[in-house]
């Protein structure tokens, strides 16, 4: 008994003191210990032949490893693992160092340090199921996850959502899980910024990687990185220009674009999933996007992919409120009409949005596109975390003289989106959390040009705020 009682003293002794988690403290799933957790397979080299992972433990863990084997039926693959070992880093939850200033993190204060491991398994085979563990301490494994490489090419899918950002755990997880239970075999999950609140706030994470739990670690992660991903500011910075989250590199291993200034490394990248698909992830919170503008455009005129899916955090087309985003509308738009940009999945915006634009020079068609007409690009914003905006009043009107039209929206509601690419044809599904359809389109390619074959886009009614039930800005 008494070991007991000195044991439950020395557990809550080891439990790090928040002063920002509201009247609850820190909750039991936050804390790093000796096992790892945290787990979250990313891409950050060729998807057909390697597998990013990071995980996490306490900071004491200086060095350890994963394995990684084929997922074969046998009982016990656990003995023909093969040891990568990890690229390990101390990570100071409260303070950051920035330019040789310490900073501090008042988000987390008092937080102790953790220990964050990554490695990338390499020399896979592609379109094959592998069975991977992580570890911690010594002997501390998790357990074995199954995930499928990329194939060269064939049919895929994968799932895309929008701002989770607020009431994470509580009411973001049932869009996830809803996502897996749409689309089981999704080749990864395509995140497009504000996955959380404040992106340095540890807390927030620890919620995100319990609401996804074993998805994150079987379905990589394609994040893109969104505004609330950049909390923090130099104290000496008079301009307090914000700064990305000390935890986004840590803990997802991204690929780094030489091309591009340090400062969007593992934020601006793209990812060649497939000779069918290739995807290319902008960082829409710097000031100056002329740099990743022009490096865009170069890496999609370089592209052979069948499909270029763009993603950013920042809409082309604005959905939510009283927002336009012209800025970025003049300085991406004729890139991604003119390379033949296929889709582009946005966040920020809190409301559902699709629109279609032809480039092909037609008059704007006010009518909404008819199945069998031509099209450049579809257009979509999406939010699958509880936090909602009223859909903008004129809806997309004044972007007709681009050649852009809205051809569904949505208010009050929690969406997410599995895509299928086969061959010549991308089919596009937009659901509701409870696994209802709410919008689909399916797009065919012949030869150069591109036709709309499926536009599913009246039932059910438009969700609006006057029809839904009613709704509160959350506070948490
Ligand atoms: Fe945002």
């Amino acid at each position: 008994m008494l070991i007991r009682a000195v044991a439950a003293l020395a557990l809550l002794w080891a439990l790090p003191v928040a002063a920002h988690d509201g009247d609850h403290g820190p909750p039991p799933w936050q804390g790093a210990s000796a096992w790892p957790d945290r787990i979250v397979a990313t891409f950050d080299a060729d998807p057909s032949h390697t597998l990013a992972v990071n995980w996490r433990t306490a900071a004491n863990v200086k060095a350890t490893r994963a394995e990684i084997t084929l997922a074969t039926p046998d009982a016990r693959i656990d003995l023909v693992g093969r040891s990568v070992t990890a690229q390990t880093q101390r990570v100071d939850l409260d303070a950051v160092m920035l330019g040789g200033k310490l900073i501090n993190v008042a988000a987390n204060d008092a937080l102790p340090a953790v220990a964050y491991h990554s490695v990338r398994f390499e020399g896979l085979t592609p379109d094959t199921l592998y069975a991977y563990r992580v570890m911690g301490e010594d002997g501390h494994w998790s357990e074995w996850f199954q995930t499928r490489t990329a194939p060269k090419s064939g049919r895929i899918r994968f799932i895309y959502m929008g701002d989770a950002q607020n009431g994470v755990l509580s009411l973001w997880s049932r869009t996830i899980r809803a996502a897996f239970q749409a689309a089981p075999d999704a080749r990864f999950m395509l995140h497009a910024g504000d996955l959380v609140n404040r992106g340095s706030r540890d807390v927030e994470w620890a919620d995100w990687f319990r609401a996804g739990s074993f998805l994150h670690a079987m379905i990589p992660a394609i994040p893109v990185a969104g505004n609330h991903e950049y909390d923090m500011a130099d104290p000496d910075d008079a301009a307090r220009r914000r700064i990305l989250s000390h935890l986004w590199r840590p803990q997802f291993r991204l690929p780094v674009e030489n091309d591009l200034p340090a400062v969007v490394h593992e934020t601006a990248y793209v990812v060649r999933y497939s000779a069918d698909l290739h995807v290319f992830v902008l960082d829409t919170n710097q000031p100056d996007m002329a740099a990743q503008a022009a490096w865009l455009d170069v890496q999609l005129k370089a592209s052979t992919a069948r499909w270029k899916v763009v993603t950013m955090h920042h809409p082309i087309f604005s959905s939510g409120g009283d927002r336009d985003n012209k800025v970025g509308r003049d300085m991406l738009l004729p890139i991604l009409t003119r390379n033949n940009v296929d889709l582009v999945l946005q966040g920020h915006d809190h409301t559902y949005a699709r629109g279609l634009l032809d480039a092909a020079g037609q008059a704007p068609r006010r009518a909404g596109f008819k199945v069998g007409d031509t099209l450049t690009t579809m257009f979509v914003n999406s939010v699958s975390g509880p936090k909602q905006y009223q859909f903008r009043k004129q809806g997309w009107d004044d972007y007709a003289p681009t050649g852009v039209k809205l051809e569904r929206q949505g208010e009050n509601g929690q969406f997410f989106q599995v895509i299928e690419i086969d061959g010549n044809r991308l089919s596009y599904t937009a659901y509701t959390t409870d696994g209802v359809q709410y919008d689909a389109a399916i797009i065919e390619k012949r030869g150069t040009s591109k036709r709309l074959i499926k536009n599913d886009n009246t039932a059910p009614p438009t969700r609006r705020f006057g029809n839904t039930l009613p709704y509160k800005s959350p506070d948490f």
